[in-house]
């Protein structure tokens, strides 16, 4: 099966790009094509450059952008007992809709990915994606064996090991030094990167006691950000020390950041961030609270400025969304009661093109940071760069369509979010993933 793609606008130019089954077989500018001197429009034999192709399927583009699809290295699908709230399926759509391709799924899921048994279950419902995706083994204080039983042999759908330092949603939380050294020390022998969501249980405990008032508009107080700041400088040392990967999750402080590029100077960190956190601050609860409630929480505008920062000086590496859907009902709850996280898989990109369209991001930095980056620090061959023999994994863009953000109308089960109704201009149009029209 051929299919011609003509009058794309890739980054290098107006481009015809042939996909032959799932991958990309040719690219060459419009310019040079017999089909921009008007031959061969229909189905059928086409010289394409030097070469005589026989073309299936012809679709225009009709200069939309085209980048790679977006690589999501942070998302909660759900599945399994939480399907109410998300499943393969319906993620899936909101991940197409997004323009995403491959996303890698959290394991803080009923029940947890924090043994093979589990993962076997997960692998299972997985069955149902539209998209391309890898799973995170989830870290507990007593599961050093299976995550070995699991890594040793070689399973190329494990993205690498995910710990948490606090607990946030359904998670085991590492509370233990000693635990986190073993899980570092096996995460270096299988070459697999630790992902960590570094806001630290004691120092939570301690602030939830300093802090009375219980409210939306504190949790950036309550969830102090001196938790996550305390977190990650542990992690760093201690991966310095053991010699292992990496990566601080949705990293939202200023002065993360600073120990990130300090740290990162002699070993293999890797920083991710996420929309929100470097588009929103605190200061939005009043308007969206509970929507808004998310761990770590949104921090300050100084925030804001210093992640902006870090995306240019290249301490930023990927941006993940952490889509984390819940129940509308539930986010309705007290401040309290009602879960962290929101759906992103929608936004995402949407947000970051708008940020493109004000001048505020280039076309290469926002490839670099969703998916190029993703794609070679998480070893995903063959994908993340639209190139002659890769994957035909494609996202096309209408970067003119002006539009507002509506909830209501998510494909994901949770259609609510705090940049609701928000005007945005840059729109996906249609993926392709693996070759295929999505
Ligand atoms: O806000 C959050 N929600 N932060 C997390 O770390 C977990 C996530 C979830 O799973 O709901
Ligand atoms: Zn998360």
């Amino acid at each position: 099966m051929k299919t011609l793609l003509k009058n794309c606008k890739l980054i290098q130019g107006l481009s015809n790009i042939i996909i032959e089954d799932d991958k990309i077989i040719d690219i060459k500018p419009s310019e040079n094509s017999p089909l921009e001197r008007g031959t061969a429009l229909a189905v059928g034999c086409v010289t394409f450059g030097t070469v005589e192709t026989n073309i299936n399927q012809i679709i225009d583009i009709q200069n939309n952008l085209v980048i790679p699809g977006i690589i999501d290295p942070h998302v909660h699908v759900r599945d399994l007992q939480q399907s109410d709230k998300e499943d393969w399926t319906s993620a899936s759509k909101a991940a197409l809709t997004g323009g995403v391709t491959t996303i890698f799924d959290m394991p803080n899921t009923i029940p947890a990915t924090t043994n093979l048994v589990n993962l076997n279950l997960k692998r299972e419902a997985a069955q149902k994606a539209l998209i391309n995706y890898k799973f995170f083994i989830g870290a507990t204080n007593s599961n050093l064996k299976d995550i070995e039983e699991i890594l040793s042999e070689n399973p190329s759908d494990i993205a690498g090991i995910k710990v948490f330092l606090a607990g946030s949603s359904n998670n085991d939380t590492i509370t233990d030094k000693d635990v986190l050294k073993n899980i570092f020390r096996v995460a270096k022998k299988y070459e697999k990167i630790v992902t960590v969501h570094t806001e630290l249980q004691s120092c939570l405990n301690k602030w939830k006691q300093k802090v009375p008032n219980s409210s939306i508009l504190n949790h950036n107080e309550i969830r102090n950000r001196e938790c996550s700041i305390m977190g990650t400088k542990l992690v760093l040392e201690l991966a310095e020390e053991i010699g292992n990967k990496i990566c601080i999750a949705h990293c939202s402080t200023a002065e993360e950041l600073k120990l990130i590029r300090k740290f990162k100077i002699n070993n293999s960190v890797y920083c991710e961030i996420t929309p929100h956190h470097l588009l929103l601050n605190e200061t939005i609860l009043e308007k969206v609270g509970n929507f808004g409630k998310v761990n770590p929480p949104l921090r300050c505008e100084k925030d804001n400025s210093a992640l902006w920062e870090a995306v240019y000086d290249g301490t930023v590496d990927f941006i993940g969304t952490d889509h984390a859907p819940h129940k509308l009902y539930e986010k309705q709850k007290e401040y309290l009661q009602a879960p962290s996280g929101f759906p992103g898989l929608e936004t995402g990109l949407h947000l970051l093109l708008n940020e493109l369209n004000k001048g505020n991001l280039t076309i290469g930095k926002l490839v670099e940071l969703t998916s190029r980056n993703p794609a070679e620090i998480f070893n995903l061959e063959k994908r993340g760069e639209i190139k002659v023999g890769n994957f035909a994994d494609l996202t096309v863009i209408d970067m003119n369509m002006k539009w507002k953000i509506d909830s209501s109308k998510f494909k994901s089960k949770a259609k609510y979010s705090p940049f609701d109704r928000m005007k945005v201009q840059g729109k996906v149009e249609m993926c392709f993933v693996n070759g295929k029209k999505c």
